[in-house]
């Protein structure tokens, strides 16, 4: 499926009026991970400003051991601090990168911002090299818009 068709589903999913919203996280994370080749592991993490702690949450894909991540460590633990898209094409290239998997090769995390508050942020794996484009992260960007509403 193209983004331009997964958009009003993840709309869709937002709206949903018998779910919670982990539930619909979740499902968005499904959406995306069965929809998009590319997309391996595909999982949201959400701050806690006060202890400078990133904390895993509904999420597709092998289980990770990364359940909490201290603000600037990793990639995720960056982002944390950043709050700018981190794209990396091949994560052997990444001296600040926490490995889940041997499988993993590239990562891409797009901050999630309600009232302008980085809140979390989505978190994506693939086992390809260099898979993300300029289009993924305009679409990201989409998804969390839609997401924020539910905060
Ligand atoms: N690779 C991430 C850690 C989280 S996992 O990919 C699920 C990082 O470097 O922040």
């Amino acid at each position: 499926m193209t983004f331009e068709e997964l958009k009003p589903i993840v709309s869709k999913i937002i709206l949903k009026e018998n779910a919670t919203r982990d539930e619909k996280l979740k499902e968005i994370c499904q959406l995306l991970s069965e929809n998009i080749s590319y997309y391996d592991w595909v999982g949201y993490y959400f701050a806690n400003h006060e202890t400078k702690t990133l904390h895993l949450g509904p999420y597709v894909g092998a289980e990770t051991d990364h359940t909490v991540i201290p603000f600037g460590k990793g990639i995720c633990g960056q982002v944390a601090e950043s709050n700018a898209n981190f794209v990396v094409p091949d994560v052997a290239a990444q001296d600040n990168y926490i490995a889940c998997s041997f499988t993993v090769k590239s990562e891409i995390v797009v901050p999630l911002f309600v009232n302008d508050v980085n809140i979390g942020q989505i978190d994506i794996d693939s086992h390809i090299i260099n898979p993300f484009t300029d289009a993924d992260e305009r679409f990201l960007e989409f998804v969390n818009k839609e997401v924020s509403k539910l905060f």
